[in-house]
C-alpha cells in the first residue's frame, strides 16, 4: 500500500467579507434588525475530505468561485482552514495562477535561482537544471529580459519549467496550461506524465475537461464549496459535463423566453 500524500480531512474555510468594509453604528443595527449581519460570513469550502496516495493525480472541477484555487491554497499551505486539517507529505511545488511568485524587475535566469532558493534549493542544484528549464519554457532568447516584460504564456511555461523540475514531491497546477497553445499544453501533459511514473502527486485544475480525464486518475467535483462527486476520473468528469450541458440548455431555453416576450 502506496503511503498518503496528501489528507484533506472534514475542511471549512469561512472568509470574512467585512473585515475591510467601513460602517456606522447606526448601519451596524440595521443589519442586526435585518438578520444581514452573519451574511458577511463567506463559507468557500464546506466538510471537503479526501486522500491521494503517493504518485496519484486529482483533478478538481467545478464552476468558476467553487472553491478549487481555495482549496489548493490550503493544500500549499498558503493560508489555514477554518475548520479541519490538512495532512501533506514531502515539498510541494505550488504553481498557483498566473505567474504567482516571480519578481517581475528580475530576468527570467534570476527568478529561476530565486524560486528554486525558495524552495530550498542551491544556486548549484539548480545550475544543472537552468538549461532544461529554459529549454522547456521556449525562452532561450528571453533568458535576461526582466520577467514584467513577458506575456501571461510566457510566465506561465516558465512556472511550469520551474515547478516541474525541482523534483518536488507534490506539484500542484492550477490553470496554468489555459493560456498556452494546444502544442505546449501536450508538451506539459507529456512531463506530467513523466512526473507521476516518478512517483509525484499531483493536484490539476484545468477548464479543459478531456485534459483531466488525459492527465489525472481520479478527480473531485466541487460545487459552491461542497464535494459532490469524488472518485473515479472519467465517472466524475462525466458528470460534472453532463451537468454542465444541462446548465447551458436551461440558460438557452431562459434566453429563449426572454426573446418570446421581447
Ligand atoms: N481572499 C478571499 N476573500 C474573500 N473571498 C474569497 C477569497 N478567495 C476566494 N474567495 C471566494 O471564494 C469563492 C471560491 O473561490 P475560488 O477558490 O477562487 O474558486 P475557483 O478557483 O473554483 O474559481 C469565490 O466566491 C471567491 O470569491
Ligand atoms: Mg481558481
Amino acid at each position: 500500500m502506496a503511503e498518503t500524500s496528501v489528507k484533506v480531512d472534514n475542511v471549512y474555510m469561512m472568509f470574512n467579507l467585512s473585515k475591510n468594509k467601513q460602517t456606522s453604528l447606526k448601519q451596524y443595527f440595521i443589519d442586526m434588525v435585518k438578520g444581514n449581519l452573519f451574511f458577511d460570513e463567506f463559507w468557500a469550502l464546506e466538510n471537503v475530505s479526501f486522500e491521494l496516495k503517493k504518485g496519484e493525480s486529482i483533478g478538481l472541477v467545478g464552476v468558476n468561485g467553487s472553491g478549487k484555487s481555495t482549496l489548493l491554497r490550503l493544500i500549499a499551505g498558503i493560508m489555514e482552514p477554518t475548520h479541519g486539517t490538512i495532512y501533506t507529505k514531502g515539498t510541494i511545488a505550488p504553481l498557483i495562477a498566473l505567474g504567482g511568485g516571480f519578481e517581475p524587475t528580475l530576468s527570467a535566469r534570476e527568478n529561476i535561482y530565486l524560486n528554486g532558493a525558495m524552495h530550498g534549493h542551491s544556486t548549484n542544484f539548480m545550475k544543472k537544471r537552468f538549461d532544461d528549464i529554459i529549454t522547456f519554457a521556449e525562452l532561450e532568447e528571453f533568458v535576461d529580459v526582466p520577467v514584467k516584460n513577458f506575456s501571461s504564456g510566457m510566465l506561465a511555461r516558465l512556472g511550469f519549467a520551474i515547478a516541474t523540475s525541482v523534483h518536488a514531491d507534490i506539484v500542484i497546477a492550477d490553470e496554468v496550461l489555459s493560456v498556452g497553445d494546444a502544442r505546449f499544453r501536450k508538451k506539459c501533459e507529456t512531463r506530467i506524465s513523466s512526473l507521476l511514473k516518478e512517483g509525484t502527486t499531483i493536484l490539476y485544475v484545468s477548464h479543459n475537461i478531456n485534459s483531466v480525464i488525459k492527465t489525472c486518475q481520479k478527480a473531485l467535483w466541487l460545487d459552491k464549496g461542497r464535494v459532490i462527486q469524488n472518485g473515479n476520473v472519467r465517472e466524475v468528469c462525466i458528470a460534472y459535463k453532463r451537468y454542465i450541458e444541462e446548465q447551458n440548455r436551461m440558460a438557452k431555453e431562459v434566453q429563449a423566453l426572454k426573446d418570446e416576450k421581447a
